[in-house]
């Protein structure tokens, strides 16, 4: 069974010696940069923030709760302690066999009715929503947020991840890429002239987040994907203003309508982006007005992942699972392992080559492994020898056994995101939202790879024997 809720999450993750509390820090732009200074620390704590000036003590913040593969463990049920790389194969392994889909379960009464606001007393603003960075255009609430909108020609509901600014007490922005579910959705009821209903939670069960923040396909409901990752269903209320669903156990909900954009769209941003960047000026999105609030006694808010240090960080690793399974079920042998560094643009396969165009089949194949995710840009064959969590060992393979000429290809134009930083202007202007990716063959080339310069230093039985043997001088 997974977590209870995001507070047995919390706790755990203090028993672990994860947690880092911080009192007093201030909502405007203190916690952004706490946040931002532990996450850029070997600890990279989950990091909770009470009594924040001007709010009573309780109201709490929480950030850096799922931002590296040892988090992803704990929420995923593995042992943080295992190496990075056994982690990464332990998710893909579940991925692979398939997690089961597990319908949420309605029930009448959850501690999100704790406290509710409905029509004139609706205050966002009720919550310590932080202005998280120097240049952020306003207070975002919704950036650990999970979004859910019903499907008016299915009998389904999405959920993912769509940031949303405070406009006002009442009314959020909102911001989704036109290739995501919840933006399709959306489009259906603006083409009927109707608003679309939506819940959104901000603070939830972490298995319910980790599932909103990944691809399911067209139809499937996150809601079943969140309950298989938890082992039981996810427990919902149906929600009196929309009659959507509302996760019994988060600690915050909205219930609310997204009018289409020609009856009301105002000025969004700019947001400091995942790739580390504010790519876009603040310009008109839709937004939510907010008819009814719920939250828990004492809710804590979630925040943003905290992955700011440049991008060369741990993330959601959603792309190396992706891409790991979608290899092993075209049935390519010798893959070795696969990590994603830079949140996904830059995906390295260690593979045993066994045959000619074995690797450039391997690259070719994750392209297309991840759906419409969002930006990706490099992919990266290695041998087997190379581990490709490790940047130092792939920097050298891409150096030392690459033929340009050969073995870099890029394939022009593919999907991309508004908030892809290399996406120029004038392709903005005109709504061309793609890029090129470009595929490194960084493999020793397969017809003279038995050729190729040994680099063996020493077996590893004797570097075992020396570690032994020698473990006084070499710790010190
Ligand atoms: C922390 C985080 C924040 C995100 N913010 C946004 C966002 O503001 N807008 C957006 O369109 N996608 C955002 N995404 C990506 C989507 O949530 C993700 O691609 C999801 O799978 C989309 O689901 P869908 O295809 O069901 O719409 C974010 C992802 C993460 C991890």
């Amino acid at each position: 069974m997974g977590f209870h809720d995001l507070r047995a999450f919390i706790a755990e993750a203090d028993r672990q010696g994860m947690l880092r509390r911080i009192e007093g820090a201030h909502w405007d732009l203190e916690i952004g940069a706490i946040a931002k200074m532990l996450h850029d620390t070997p600890a990279n704590p989950v990091v909770l923030f009470d009594r924040i000036p001007g709010y009573p003590p309780g109201f709490r913040v929480l950030s850096n709760h799922q931002n590296n593969v040892k988090k992803l463990a704990l929420v995923e049920g593995f042992s943080p302690d295992d190496s990075p790389m056994e982690i990464m194969r332990q998710l893909k392994e579940k991925r692979r066999k398939g997690v089961p889909l597990i319908p949420p379960r309605e029930v009448a009464d959850g501690p999100v009715l704790e406290n509710r606001e409905e029509g004139e007393n609706v205050d966002v603003l009720t919550f310590p929503v932080p202005r998280w960075r120097t240049l952020d255009g306003g207070r975002y609430i919704g950036t650990g947020t999970v979004v859910i909108n019903r499907d008016p020609d299915g009998d389904w509901v999405n959920v993912g991840t769509y940031r949303q600014m405070v406009h006002d007490a009442k009314t959020l922005g909102f911001f989704v890429e036109d290739q995501h579910h919840g933006k399709i959705i959306a489009k259906k009821y603006w083409a009927r002239g109707q608003a679309c209903p939506v819940v959104a939670c901000y603070g939830q069960e972490v298995e319910l987040f980790r599932a909103s923040t990944g691809s399911s396909p067209w139809g499937r409901s996150e809601l079943e994907v969140a309950g298989g990752l938890k082992g039981e269903p996810i427990d919902v209320v149906s929600g009196p203003v929309t009659g959507l669903p509302i996760p019994a156990r988060a600690e915050i909900a909205i219930e609310g309508e997204v009018p289409p954009p020609d009856v009301d769209a105002r000025p969004e941003g700019p947001f400091r982006e995942w790739p580390g960047y504010y790519t876009q000026e603040s310009a008109p999105q839709p937004v939510i007005r907010v008819k009814a609030v719920y939250h828990r006694n004492d809710p804590i808010l979630t925040g943003p992942l905290g992955n700011d240090r440049n991008v060369i960080v741990d993330g959601t690793h959603h792309a190396s699972t992706a891409v790991w399974e979608a290899l092993e079920r075209t049935a390519l042998p010798g893959i070795r392992g696969v990590w994603d560094h830079c949140n996904g643009l830059f995906i390295v396969i260690s593979l045993e080559q066994q045959f000619a165009g074995h690797a450039k089949m391997a690259l070719l194949t994750a392209t297309s492994a991840h759906g419409s995710g969002s930006a990706y840009r490099y992919y990266v064959a290695v041998d087997d020898d190379i581990d490709p969590s490790n940047l130092t060992d792939v920097l050298w393979a891409m150096t030392t056994r690459c033929v340009p000429e050969n073995q870099i290809d890029i394939v022009r134009s593919t999907l991309s995101a508004r908030i892809d930083p290399i996406v120029s202007p004038m392709k903005r202007a005109i709504g061309d939202l793609t890029c090129d990716r470009v595929l490194i063959d960084a493999c020793k080339p397969w017809d003279w790879r038995e050729q190729f310069g040994k680099s063996m230093t020493y077996t590893p039985e004797y570097e075992r024997e020396i570690r032994e043997k020698w473990r006084p001088a070499l710790m010190g």
